[in-house]
């Protein structure tokens, strides 16, 4: 996608031909910063901290990152050193485990010699996967789109999103964003109302400043405000990404998601989750019970940062001190209230055999 004109991706192979780099989430929107990357450490580093996030990325990075191991020592104990230190970097975001299981089942038969190269192969062939993939998901999505256009007589569809399932959060275009990119190309009318995605404030931060970037015209709402607007015929449609969807279609997402789907429930406004097929865990049978739901330092609730009046970057605290905080970072949504699965291989019911019938090749690994 697009920032000031000039094409991006959210993580690549430097010129150099060996190191990655990536652009630093943590310094939007305030800063465009790009980090290189030149370790297996730096890559898991760069994980645990958020410099990238979302799922699909951190899938990418973790790639790369066992790339990076794979230069400083291929063998199979460098193997085992690299997948070790990079999946324990964020605990609820399956594709992490994904892309490094999709390494090490690519290397381990490689002569350790030739390992380095195999392995920057594959890491680029799970970018470019990643990047088809949210194409196939936007050509699915666009439909749902159109028709609601069709309904509306060309007046403006109105989208709901929460935290980023943007370019930012895979490679490229997106997950929930897919759609909307391949819609406003195609001269359809949307507005998005972008969810801020208190604490870290992924939406106000991350899906706003991409949709700015791409001309996408939108609203950031304080994470309060979508049942309102739902009551009010002000959401034609939501659609959101996903960490893990579980085998029985349960959806793990960014924290507030659930509540977003109870309020679209109640307004019967059609709530969709755009989801690349490496996120589906089938090893997991019930999303609620059994998904890991990462837990973050209370800092990210305590502490805000932006920028001052006068141009300078300030961190305030905004909860009193001694207060205690609690900041679990994903929820789960029960398969019952979501409208649709959108992935690459058609919109699906989320329910077990749908899921199954769609990518048989990933229940057989699991
Ligand atoms: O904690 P984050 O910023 O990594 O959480 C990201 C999300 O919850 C996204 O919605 C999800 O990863 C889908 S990304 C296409």
């Amino acid at each position: 996608m697009k920032v000031d004109g000039k094409h991006y991706r959210s993580i690549w192979r430097e010129r150099d031909g060996w190191s990655v780099g990536a652009i630093d989430q943590r310094r939007l929107p305030h800063e465009f910063i790009v980090a290189k990357l030149t370790t297996c450490e730096d890559a898991a580093v760069a994980i645990r901290d958020m410099l990238v996030r979302g799922a699909p990325l951190i899938g990418a990075t973790a790639a790369y990152g066992m790339a990076l191991a794979m230069r400083e020592d291929s063998s199979d104990a460098g193997l085992k050193r690299g997948y070790d230190t990079l999946i324990v970097t964020r605990p609820t975001a399956i594709n992490l485990k994904w892309a490094l299981d999709e390494m090490r089942t690519a290397l381990a038969p490689v002569d350790p010699e030739e390992r380095a190269e195999a392995a920057y192969a594959r890491a680029d062939e799970i970018a470019e996967q990643d990047v088809e993939i949210n194409r196939g998901i936007a050509r699915n999505g666009l439909a749902l789109i159109e028709a609601i256009a069709a309904k509306k007589r060309g007046e403006t569809v109105n989208l709901l999103t929460h935290c980023n399932a943007g370019w930012l959060a895979t490679v490229d275009w997106g997950t929930a964003t897919a759609p909307i990119y391949l819609a406003h190309e195609r001269g359809i009318k949307v507005h998005v109302w972008v969810d801020e995605t208190r604490p870290r404030n992924q939406g106000a931060s991350l899906t706003a400043w991409e949709l700015g970037h791409h001309g996408v015209p939108h609203t950031v709402i304080p994470d309060n405000t979508g049942g309102h607007l739902m009551q009010h015929g002000m959401v034609d449609l939501a659609i959101v990404g996903t960490d893990r969807v579980a085998a029985n279609g349960d959806v793990c997402n960014k924290i507030g998601t659930y509540l977003k789907a109870l309020a679209a429930h109640d307004n019967n406004v059609p709530f969709y989750v755009a989801l690349p097929s490496p996120t589906i865990d089938f090893a997991v049978n019930d999303g609620i019970r059994d998904i890991p739901i990462e837990q973050r330092s209370g800092t990210e609730v305590t502490d805000m940062t932006g920028r001052t009046a006068d141009g300078r970057l300030e961190t305030v605290r905004i909860v009193p001190k001694g207060s205690p905080v609690a900041n679990y970072a994903f929820d789960v949504t029960p398969a019952r209230l979501v409208t649709g699965l959108i992935t690459e291989r058609g919109v699906l019911k989320p329910d077990r055999a749908s899921l199954a019938a769609a990518f048989p090749e990933r229940i057989a690994r699991a």
